[in-house]
């Protein structure tokens, strides 16, 4: 059976861009936009063209610019901010308005002093005036983490008859368990008349370190479009991760997902978002972080020197990293020793190697890492008749 597709709906250039001091110029976002596609992403949220003129501009850039993926833009379920979605993105090739409304009790409450009657006619009329402009019409339903699943359902089946053809379930607050947003998805499938005519979309926030989990656990109980950012970067603690995602999808296979991301391109693209945004990936980010393919402690290192799989799960090669990496610390051992050793060009008997391993050890103890230059150094001061690869 061949594997269902998830959509891949990259919001780096929206939601990623809501991160204070991360704003990007127009220039710098066409050149994430063409990344983007270049990656393979689905849908590229391209900005929310009302909120100023630079943003606007951007988005419409951006939609000439785009040959594959669909080019979205964000508003409000108010009438101005459609008209000014669909003049941003009239260019794409594939254009997508993505309009929405609260539905949770606390936004209809104290954002619009509302009820929920009121609410659902607005986000019927909302979706009912950008399909006027395009025939690709997504609707969110903000807060639907914190949104009663009944109230939900009904807002989800009267936005399909009025058109919208994906339904985004975003956990805007990231207060979910996964198990919980699954189980959403889940509900909105079996009781939302009209479900098979649009796609179910997760968009999880970061808050509690489950943005990823829920999002998986979403298109295992059936969604078919993530919504997520390079880096994981956004609003507070970020939006779930694109290369978490992906990877997670492409590692097991017995789940019969895939995407059509180019899982090559994600460490570069990583870097030049990183870049771009002046914003560092810490370390230990999974798949794009220095550390994601390093190993510093001895028995790690001589476990990946044996047979990389042993400790490593992923080829590093399949997201663009050229290799793992074995880190000289104190706490290495001979085995990692000798492999860089060799890598600069020392080929070490076992005697040779206990000789040069007391030095090492010394120097370890003072200094965070080994490089390279040290490892000549000792070598070079150990008294030993090495045999050189140069
Ligand atoms: O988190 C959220 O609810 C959003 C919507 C505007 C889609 O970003
Ligand atoms: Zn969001």
């Amino acid at each position: 059976m061949g594997k269902d597709k998830v959509q891949i709906f990259d919001t780096t250039l929206r939601d990623g861009e809501q991160v204070p001091g991360c704003k990007l110029d127009t220039r710098q976002k066409l050149v994430i936009a063409q990344r983007l596609d270049d990656l393979g992403v689905d849908v590229i949220e391209a900005g929310f063209p009302i909120s100023s003129p630079g943003d606007f501009k951007s988005v419409n850039e951006i939609a000439k610019l785009v040959k594959n993926a669909t080019v979205c833009g964000l508003t409000r379920s108010v009438k101005k901010d459609i008209e000014v979605a669909a003049e941003a993105i009239k260019d794409a090739k594939r254009p997508r308005i993505h309009t929405g409304i609260g539905t949770s009790d606390s936004h209809i409450k104290f954002k619009f002093n509302s009820n929920r009657e009121d609410i659902l006619e607005r986000a019927v009329a909302a979706v009912k005036y950008a399909k006027s402009f395009v025939e690709d019409v997504e609707f969110y339903a903000e807060d639907a983490g914190r949104t009663d699943n009944d109230y939900l359902a009904r807002v989800c089946e009267a936005v399909i008859k009025a058109g919208a053809t994906v339904l985004n379930i975003p956990d805007t607050t990231g207060y979910c368990l996964p198990e919980e947003y699954g189980a959403k998805m889940k509900y909105l499938k079996e009781h939302v008349k009209g479900i098979e005519k649009a796609i179910l979309s997760c968009h999880c926030h970061n808050d509690l370190g489950l943005a990823t989990a829920n999002s998986i656990s979403g298109v295992i109980n059936g969604a078919r479009q993530i919504e997520c950012t390079i880096n994981g970067i956004g609003e507070r603690a970020g939006n779930t991760s694109l290369e978490e995602v992906v990877m997670i999808l492409k590692q097991h296979p017995y789940l019969n997902l895939d995407t059509g991301i180019n899982t090559r391109l994600l460490y570069d693209t990583s870097q030049i978002v990183s870049e771009k945004m002046g914003m560092p990936v810490q370390p230990n980010k999974a798949i794009v972080g220095t550390n994601a393919f390093a190993h510093s402690s001895g028995i790690h290192q001589d476990g990946v020197i044996k047979k990389r799989e042993t400790y490593e799960i992923i080829d590093p090669k399949d997201v663009g990293v050229s290799e793992s990496s074995i880190v000289l610390t104190a706490r290495s051992g001979r085995a990692a020793l000798a492999y860089r050793a060799k890598k600069v060009g020392y080929e070490l008997t076992k005697l040779q190697l206990d000789a040069v391993y007391e030095k090492f050890l010394q120097f370890a103890d003072r200094k965070k890492e080994i490089v390279d230059e040290d490892i000549h150094q000792i070598v070079e001061t150990s008294n030993i008749d090495v045999k050189s690869l140069a």
